[in-house]
């Protein structure tokens, strides 16, 4: 496990943190060599696990493509993870320059290891990059769900989804495209499990996270991009769960010598939650595909 300075840095920071700098090789045993933390096309019929790393490729082929970025001198991941799509981006798309910004400084040292020198990360929050250049296109897969604090009163809310979007509008080309892979929620019937359950989503794993409802996301994109295409893809977002779930079952003797007995049944409660809310269908898994307004 890579060893990092653990001062506090501030409460939102922190709780990224807690989350994403649990250590390189426990996300390897848990994802698999796709190193994706979000969900995946699979064809009909095809085993979860065994086609775990073909339908991460294939959704982000999928995204690559609706963002019109196929040779692209520039594009954005916000929330890049361990850098996937900006390598797949890079090495098979033809894109010319891939930045990646992310809290964690694990996966940061993870992409680097790469070597991929097409690929530039850095390690800030969404709000504060800035660029010369525009980008040609961006991408933010399953990480807008951290950007927005659910402590927040619910006009701040979208506020905090506008100022994410103004960002955007700032950072991307005229006419250029946003792809957004993001979870909303429905009005789900409230029982007693399922109040623990978010209780223990928004409180303990991801502190402050908030999944909105869809209407408040669009209306915070209004007149600053034209939506092109949204499509709920819960399915896309619980087969990954469920599939992790299965990888860390067959390898937990060392995923808990690893890091420790109390980590993996954090992570076995939240992936099985998020699984059965999107089963459920409590949650959703939106694809956005949106286009920047002059
Ligand atoms: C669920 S992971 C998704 C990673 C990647 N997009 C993927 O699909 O594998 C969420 C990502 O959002 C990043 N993140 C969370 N809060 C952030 C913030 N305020 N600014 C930039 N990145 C942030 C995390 O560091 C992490 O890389």
């Amino acid at each position: 496990m890579t060893t990092l300075d653990h001062k506090p840095v501030n409460p939102e920071v922190d709780a990224i943190r807690h989350h994403y700098e649990v250590g390189n090789d426990f996300y390897r045993l848990l994802l698999g060599p796709a190193m994706m933390y979000s969900g995946g096309y699979w064809n009909e019929g095809e085993d979860l696990r065994a086609a775990h790393d073909e339908a991460q490729y294939r959704k982000l082929d999928a995204f690559i493509t609706n963002a019109n970025a196929v040779g692209a001198d520039k594009v954005l991941d916000i929330g890049s993870g361990w850098g996937t799509m900006l390598d797949r981006a890079t090495t098979t798309h033809g894109v010319k320059k891939a930045v990646g910004v992310t809290l964690s400084r694990t996966q940061k040292e993870f992409v680097d290891s790469l070597g991929n020198d097409k690929i530039e990360i850095k390690v800030e929050s969404w709000e504060d990059h800035r660029t010369d250049e525009p980008y040609d296109a961006a991408f933010c897969v399953n990480a807008l769900e951290h950007f927005v604090l659910a402590s927040l009163p619910p006009k701040e809310r979208v506020g905090r989804f506008r100022a994410f979007f103004k960002q955007c509008h700032s950072l991307i080309k005229v006419d250029g495209r946003l792809v957004l892979h993001m979870m909303t929620i429905e009005q789900p019937k409230l029982s007693r499990r399922l109040i623990d359950d978010l209780k223990f989503l928004q409180r303990e794993e991801f502190q402050g996270c908030y999944i909105p409802h869809t209407n408040e996301l669009v209306q915070a994109a209004e007149s600053l991009f034209e939506i092109i295409e949204i499509r709920n893809e819960r399915e896309t977002f619980s087969r990954a769960c469920r599939a992790w779930l299965a990888n860390l079952a067959d390898r937990r003797d060392e995923a808990v010598a690893m890091q420790g007995e109390e980590v993996v049944q954090r992570f076995e409660r939240y992936l099985d939650i998020f699984a059965y809310t999107l089963e459920d269908k409590i949650f959703n898994n939106f694809r956005i595909v949106l286009s920047r307004n002059a």
